[in-house]
């Protein structure tokens, strides 16, 4: 049987194979990272690998772990090639998927989370911690494994992100750098934000309790929401508070929700 072309990995290398050319000091990296691959869970294994790995589970070791999360989940890759299409679609900054791939801490603690999201529902908790830990000291971002995220995500800058345990995220989701999803500190149990599909986050915001935020939502930067957002509107401000309502009833069906980010 022919293998099914991977069209988003053909256009890395292609782009990773452009940049060697154009770069000399970056074609010996470029070629270590995705040219020796052969599938994009290859090399996204080894970069992660390289950049978490430490003295108590080697790069090596750490490899093999990510890549087995990789192929006993296949969720996992869809979900990474649906995250490389978002940031390419949502920042008008990204020009190429190889940038995410190669450069972006934000795409690289998602990716990782979700590996320790693997672990964690597969009973290995300690694994499971361990990779938030160190997560949270190389990226600046931490995410509870036992948080659910969907795909199609785009963690942008991300310096500075906290995601609390039992906190879910849909699809199509954005968030800026500094934004907290995390408990009031009241109430324990189910004590995270809920987070519907297409919600955008602007930077420094903080969500806290077990609040819902409608699909298509947007928080402006520095709010803080403290109670349930509706469907596709726009609150900003401490506490929150709605400051744009959608155009027309339907505006999932009328407008993409529009994103404004760096
Ligand atoms: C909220 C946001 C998405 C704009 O949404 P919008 O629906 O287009 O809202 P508008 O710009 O029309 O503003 C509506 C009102 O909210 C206010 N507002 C907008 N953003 C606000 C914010 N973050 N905090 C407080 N008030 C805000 C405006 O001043 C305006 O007030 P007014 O009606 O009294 O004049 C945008 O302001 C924002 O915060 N984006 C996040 C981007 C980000 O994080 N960038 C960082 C890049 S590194």
């Amino acid at each position: 049987m022919t293998p099914v072309r991977d069209e988003l990995w053909d256009r890395i290398r292609a782009e990773a194979a452009a940049d060697a050319a154009r770069e000399p000091a970056l074609a010996s990296f470029l070629h270590t990272v995705v040219l020796a691959h052969d599938k994009l869970e290859d090399a996204l294994s080894y970069i992660l690998a390289g950049k978490l790995g430490s003295d108590t589970i080697t790069p090596l070791t750490l490899r093999d772990l990510i890549a087995r999360a990789f192929e006993e989940d296949p969720q996992i890759p869809n979900a990474v090639r649906e995250d490389l299409r978002a940031v390419l679609s949502r920042d008008p900054a990204t020009r190429s998927y190889s940038t995410p791939l190669l450069y972006f801490k934000g795409f690289h603690a998602l990716q990782a989370y979700r590996v320790a999201h693997y672990y964690w529902c597969a009973d290995r908790q300690p694994l499971a911690l361990w990779l938030q830990s160190q997560i949270s000291q190389v990226f600046a971002v931490d995410i509870h494994p036992g948080a659910r995220i969907g795909k199609g995500i785009m963690f942008d800058h991300a310096t500075s992100v906290v995601i609390g345990e039992t906190a879910v995220i849909e699809d199509d989701f954005s968030m800026l750098h500094e934004v907290t999803l995390g408990g009031t500190g009241k109430v324990g149990g189910d004590r995270h934000p809920k987070i519907g599909r297409g919600v955008m986050i602007g930077a420094g915001a903080k969500v806290l309790g077990n609040v819902h935020v409608g699909e298509g939502a947007r928080i402006g930067a520095g709010s803080v929401v403290l109670s349930d957002v509706p469907d596709y509107v726009t609150v900003a401000g401490v506490p929150a508070e709605v400051v744009t309502y959608p155009k027309n009833a339907h505006p999932a069906l009328e407008e993409e929700v529009e994103v404004l980010v760096a």
